[in-house]
């Protein structure tokens, strides 16, 4: 049994056999339907129970769908109609009930120290479906998705995100680091990641260079990422940090600046990228929206060590 918690915890040849059981079950899933199981149905009779303290649609209909595909079922809990969220139970008694009903637990969190505890009690996998300072399952789909349109490794592209240093940034920071690719973040510089996210970088030695100029940080890129300036429970003055990212918008012009470069977001969007970029040619988002099933599977079947 494994957890699926942060990218930085997980051995980068994992996350490379992650990557690869997914591309040969989506190549053979084709013809098939959503909902048809794959062959030898590898999680038949085992229950995932998800839980969103957050709003979720992508996630939520992307593990509906892979556990499903495996052959196990799914139920969503809502937070609002346990017992835990009014305080009257604590979350190692939530634990050993989730432990003895279920056989693997997703979850939405507005608190990273909610995960470590569960994880402390769970005698199940977990799965961190986003929290304040990661999103993993998403980074790890997106590597998929760049590998696919690219058809190169990962590591021989130049990847650039504009935006936040939120959840999303520092999971692809993670991932540079894993799986070592060039990684330029344009931001502004009072926005950049923080001290235990740059002393997480500076340890590892890696690859990812930072620019107050989107103009710089997007040339020679093959991957331009973004995601909404403001994030969900993001407590700031929101008026302010959108005028703060007024210069980093994604833009044609700048779009331009990286002609072969594709557009990805994991969505939902905000006013960071400009509509004519959004739906053009180079924006490959639903397609990296849906690569989430794919990848999801095969996170399960780590988690329940199971991946060929
Ligand atoms: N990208 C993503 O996680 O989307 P949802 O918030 O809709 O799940
Ligand atoms: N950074 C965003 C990602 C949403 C999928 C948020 O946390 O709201």
């Amino acid at each position: 049994m494994k957890h699926f918690i942060n990218l930085e915890d997980i051995p980068a040849k994992d996350l490379r056999r992650i990557l690869i059981d997914a591309k040969k079950r989506k190549i053979v899933r084709k013809k098939l339907n959503n909902l048809d199981p794959d062959k030898g149905t590898p999680l038949k009779g085992k229950l995932l129970i998800q839980m969103f303290e957050k709003s979720s649609l992508r996630t939520r209909l992307s593990f509906f769908l892979a556990i499903s595909q495996l052959s196990g079922r799914t139920l969503t809990l809502r937070p609002d109609e346990l017992h835990l969220s009014k305080g009257g139970e604590s979350i190692e008694d939530t634990a050993k009930i989730l432990s003895n009903f279920g056989d693997a637990f997703m979850l939405r969190t507005d608190n990273d120290e909610k995960l470590e505890e569960f994880k402390k009690h769970l005698t199940i996998p977990i799965i961190n479906g986003l929290s304040p300072s990661s999103h993993p399952t998403q980074i790890l789909s997106d590597v998929f998705t760049v590998e696919e349109i690219k058809k190169k490794p990962i590591s021989k592209l130049n990847i650039t995100w504009i935006g936040d240093s939120n959840n999303v940034l520092n999971s692809l920071i993670a991932a540079s680091i894993k799986f070592s690719f060039k990684l330029k973040v344009g931001c502004p510089k009072k926005y950049q990641p923080n001290k235990s996210m740059m002393n997480y970088i500076k340890k590892n030695k890696n690859k990812i260079t930072f620019y107050n100029d989107p103009k710089k940080a997007v040339e020679g890129a093959d991957v331009i990422f973004s995601d909404k300036v403001i994030s969900m429970n993001d407590k700031v003055n929101k008026k302010r940090k959108l005028r703060d990212f007024k210069n980093f918008k994604i833009s044609k012009n700048l779009m331009k600046k990286c002609p072969r470069a594709i557009f990805l977001h994991c969505l939902p969007r905000g006013s960071e990228v400009d509509e004519n970029v959004f739906k053009s040619k180079q924006s490959k988002v639903w397609q990296q929206a849906l690569n989430r099933v794919h990848v999801q599977k095969s996170i399960l079947l780590y988690c329940f060590g199971k991946l060929r």
